[in-house]
């Protein structure tokens, strides 16, 4: 175990003992103990594919011995021309231009930076604002953190972000009043998670929600983009997260799983009908970013599509959600287990302290962090999320397994979760 001040990393969390995890293969990873973890998150939502795919990283170390680098401020490069062009295939509605960057933040950044540009290349400046829901995460810089809903990251910055408006999540009433509100004609865009990532733990919205949002925000001409970075590339059974709803976004946002964290690499999706009014204008995107368009990354990108094509694993993910939800059903009934939610191989298993009312744990107690400790110790890996209740309580545990998870390792997952909830609930009641 590794832990701060003896560790010369700068670690995340300052009072954590780390396994220091030496290699992967499929859903496991393993410490320099030889100990081996079920990874049932992929880390966080993001290693689609498993661990150790030789095909990634052997398509990786081609692309960088070839060219590892150039900028896309003179230069283009196959690499990422290759990904681009892959990408497009797959993106929903007319959306045919990829801006790659490096993160989730980063991209989600760039977006609402876009729409916002996009308005003022229209002679509208004034259409300036953005639409968020609550609650809701979309990154941690400053405007992607101005546009989420979470209170923790943002106290301390309050000065330095911007006033979004905000609705409810999914209801659509409250969404319209908030814009009529504040008028269509000073709003750029809203960002909305098709189906909502870890802050309230996998709430898939009710079918009409989208399409009524999409069809308002289209009259309205508020850019509609959906936030894919967690729930999208497959996660949730389809491509994209919104083909359920079969509504097309005006600009998309992918990341995570997109290079499924063989290289850090999130992307921004937009037509041409878009990217035509800035080529028509000022001839340039403002957003700029030194590693955006990054030839491994791409290399990477390419190689992760080519191979849930190759093994059909965005069906897989569908067919092993279906097993992992009906797994999951086990531990309804199990002591302070509330709601169990999700789709596709993503799911969120609410820690209660009354499971009749769904009332949450006290804040103190720390029911998340607890369970995620129980269970790395039980060689589970789990995501916890706190806050979704009322912004300060409110405890869950999220899995996001890779699509290739088998059958045993579903079971596996959903048995040591039970037992590190049993033992965590025992751990409480002592305390308590
Ligand atoms: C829905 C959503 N958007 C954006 C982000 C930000 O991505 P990143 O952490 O890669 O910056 C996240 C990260 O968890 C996310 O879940």
């Amino acid at each position: 175990m590794t832990h701060y001040p003896e560790s010369s990393v700068f670690l995340r969390k300052l009072r954590w003992e780390y396994p220091r995890i030496t290699h992967g293969k499929g859903s496991w990873v393993y410490d320099d103990t030889g100990a081996a973890y079920l990874d049932a998150c992929g880390g966080a939502f993001v290693s689609n594919l498993g661990h150790g795919v030789a095909e990634i990283a052997d398509a990786m170390a081609a692309q960088a011995r070839k060219l590892a680098y150039v900028s896309g401020m003179t230069l283009t490069n196959t690499a990422v021309e290759e990904f681009a062009a892959e990408l497009v295939k797959l993106a929903p509605g007319d959306l045919d231009k990829v801006y790659p960057l490096s993160s989730g933040s980063d991209a989600v950044e760039a977006a609402l930076k876009l729409a916002r540009q996009y308005w003022a290349e229209l002679g509208q400046p004034s259409k300036q604002k953005l639409v968020a829901l609550t609650p809701s995460y979309h990154g941690n810089t400053l405007l992607a953190l101005s546009a989420s809903a979470r209170e923790h990251y943002k106290t301390l910055y309050k000065g330095w972000l911007v006033d979004v408006v905000r609705a409810p999540a999914y209801e659509a009433d409250a969404l319209a009043h908030a814009t009529d509100r504040t008028g269509a004609e000073h709003i750029a865009a809203g960002i909305i998670e098709p189906v909502r990532g870890s802050s309230p733990g996998a709430i898939v919205p009710p079918t009409w929600y989208l399409r009524c949002v999409r069809e308002r925000w289209g009259k309205h001409k508020i850019l509609f983009i959906p936030d894919e970075i967690l729930c999208g590339a497959g996660r949730t059974g389809t491509w994209s997260a919104l083909e359920p709803d079969n509504v097309a976004p005006d600009i998309q946002v992918l990341g995570k799983g997109i290079a499924a964290g063989f290289a850090p690499l999130a992307v921004v999706i937009a037509p041409t009908r878009i990217v035509d009014v800035f080529a028509q204008g000022s001839g340039a995107l403002l957003h700029a970013q030194t590693f955006s368009h990054h030839a491994v990354s791409c290399a990477a990108g390419t190689a992760t599509l080519r191979y849930l094509a190759k093994h059909k694993l965005v069906e897989r993910c569908a067919q092993m959600g279906t097993k992992l939800h009906e797994s999951l059903r086990s531990l309804r009934g199990l002591p302070h287990v509330g709601p169990i939610r999700g789709r596709g191989l993503l799911a969120g298993v609410e820690l209660v302290d009354d499971a009749s009312t769904s009332a949450p744990f006290p804040r103190a107690l720390h029911v998340a962090e607890t369970l995620t400790r129980v269970a790395l110790d039980k060689g589970l890996i789990v995501w916890p999320n706190v806050g979704h209740a009322n912004g300060t309580d409110g405890d869950l545990v999220m899995l996001a397994p890779p699509f290739v998870v088998t059958d045993d390792e579903i079971d596996q997952i959903v048995q040591r979760l039970g037992d590190a909830i049993a033992t965590t609930v025992k751990q409480l009641s002592v305390r308590t």
